[in-house]
């Protein structure tokens, strides 16, 4: 029988629809179709299934974490402006029991000191910041090593 896949969540936060387009000198000119379809994949070679969510409404973004409560192996997650702010998100990510990599496309710790404190991080499994869209595939790469699959790797 062939083993179920794994499957990660991918989330991103407000703002993050006009990746590309929006300040491409902070954030780069890689569209967020471009990410996800990159990270779609990366996911297929490592055996992996998505299921992505973008929202500029933390309540959306809560309400696609429980209607994948116990139902994902793990989380990529770029909050946007909500990494700093967002209680209702990182208490539904601490929910969620599964591994979390937080990613930011922009170096954080180098902007603004509001921009440099997360509420998310205390939970997440471990954070890529500053390293653009790549940072996405790391943070996927990462899970994989993370979350054996199903019969061993
Ligand atoms: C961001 C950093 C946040 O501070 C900002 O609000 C964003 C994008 C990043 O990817 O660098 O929207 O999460």
């Amino acid at each position: 029988m062939t083993p179920r896949a794994r499957k990660a969540l991918v989330l991103h936060g407000p703002n993050l629809d006009l990746t590309g387009r929006r300040e491409p000198a902070i954030y780069g000119t890689t569209t967020l179709a471009q990410i996800d379809a990159a990270l779609a994949e990366r996911a297929a070679a490592l055996g992996w299934s998505l299921a992505t969510c973008q929202s500029n409404h933390e309540g959306v973004l809560v309400d696609f974490l429980h209607a994948h409560f116990q139902d994902c192996d793990a989380i990529v997650i770029n909050p946007g402006a909500l990494t700093h702010y967002g209680l209702s998100l990182r208490d539904a990510l601490a929910a969620m029991g599964v591994p979390i990599v937080e990613v930011h496309l922009s170096n954080i710790h180098a902007r603004e000191s509001w921009r440099q404190h997360s509420v998310i991080a205390e939970i997440a499994r471990g954070q890529v910041i500053g390293l653009g869209w790549y940072g996405y595939l790391l943070a996927l790469d990462a899970l994989d090593r993370l979350v054996p699959a199903a019969g061993g790797a």
